[in-house]
């Protein structure tokens, strides 16, 4: 059996407001990481300033700010050193991530909000898709179970059943869902765009889980069905109401008469953090967003699929949209 390390959801930018770290804190952190000043640790400002080329007054207030939260200690003869609270190895990239996310939103934000393309200078780069995917996954993973028990306690079996419900993971990315339905007995097939699918490959996870990898941009191709059951987890959202449309459209062609689509994002009108995921798209994609319900409500009928369903699982709620393809007569 696997231990995960708990979430760091609580770390992150879509924290539950109550949770939510402090963002002077958030920023100093994420210099603190990105410069190397903790990697110096212990050592005075002065010393960690000469060793890594940087301003030591600025250091020194910088881990002030870190000792004020105790991430830091320091003492009589001004060395800084770990603190009591400081983040755990696996949580030190999500809060440093949630830094950037800061130093993004400020950047683009005020000119995004005049036009939807504009970018930056200021702006931090990208994060590589591999260290993305373990940063989205690390956060998520108290989602997996709720989501994977909804998609299934929610089917309708079909007749038959053997071998377990055939599931696809379209854009599957870290793979956590998708190895979650193979555990359950599911035949399970993750697509995703070439790159990633060769980093899961890379990886070993979900060949070793019996995963199916399927490279190809979900736009343009689909894997061969039909499948009982099609997750889109945190896709939907990257994409325009339009092609959203269009994917549910094509997405019919590859789930069985009696199968469902599942939609895993985070829905503008389901609380705070849903609002927020709407900006977070604003200025992570250049179409993307947090549709509402009634944009779901609208694209699913209009693709052809009824009893359309939606269900909060998790804390902060992460929105699952459930429907079923009509019955063509
Ligand atoms: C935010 S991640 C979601 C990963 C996982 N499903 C989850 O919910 O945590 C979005 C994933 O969708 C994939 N993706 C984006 N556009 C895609 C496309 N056009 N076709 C296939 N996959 C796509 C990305 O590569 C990425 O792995």
């Amino acid at each position: 059996m696997t231990h995960e390390p708990p979430s760091t959801q609580h770390l992150t930018a879509l924290a539950s407001p109550d949770e939510l770290i402090d963002w002077r804190l958030a920023l100093c952190y994420e210099t603190a990481h990105t410069t190397g000043i903790l990697d110096e640790l212990p050592a005075s400002a002065a010393d960690i300033a000469d060793a890594r080329d940087l301003d030591p007054d600025a250091v020194r207030a910088i881990l002030f700010v870190l000792a004020g939260w105790h991430y830091v200690t320091v003492d009589e003869r001004g060395v800084f050193s770990p603190g009591p609270r400081r983040p755990k190895p696996h949580e030190r990239a999500a809060l440093a991530q949630h830094g950037v996310w800061i130093r993004r939103w400020a950047a683009l934000v005020p000119r995004r909000v005049y036009d939807r393309q504009a970018t930056a200078p200021d702006t931090p780069p990208a994060t590589d898709p591999a260290t993305g995917l373990a940063l989205l996954e690390s956060a998520g993973h108290p989602f997996v179970n709720p989501v994977v028990d909804t998609c299934l306690n929610t089917r309708r079996p079909a007749t038959g059943d053997r071998g377990g419900p055939r599931v696809l993971d379209l854009g599957g990315g870290h793979g956590a869902y998708a190895r979650e339905f193979a555990r359950r007995g599911c035949t399970t097939t993750m697509q995703d765009l070439p790159g990633v699918i060769e980093l899961a490959r890379a990886d070993g996870r979900c060949t070793a889980a019996g995963v199916e990898l399927v490279a190809a941009d979900a736009r343009t191709d689909l894997a061969p069905g039909p499948f009982d059951l099609v997750l889109c987890g945190n896709l939907t959202n990257l994409l325009p109401l339009g092609q959203v449309r269009d994917l549910l459209s094509r997405l019919r062609d590859v789930l069985a008469p009696d199968g469902q689509v599942a939609i895993a994002s985070w829905l503008r009108d389901h609380g705070p953090v849903g609002a927020a995921f709407g900006v977070q798209m604003l200025v992570a994609t250049t179409a993307g967003d947090a549709h509402g319900e009634s944009d779901y409500r609208r694209v699913c009928g209009d693709a052809g699929y009824t009893d359309i369903r939606f269900v909060d699982v998790g804390q902060p709620p992460l929105t699952l949209v459930l429907a079923r393809p009509a019955r063509t007569t």
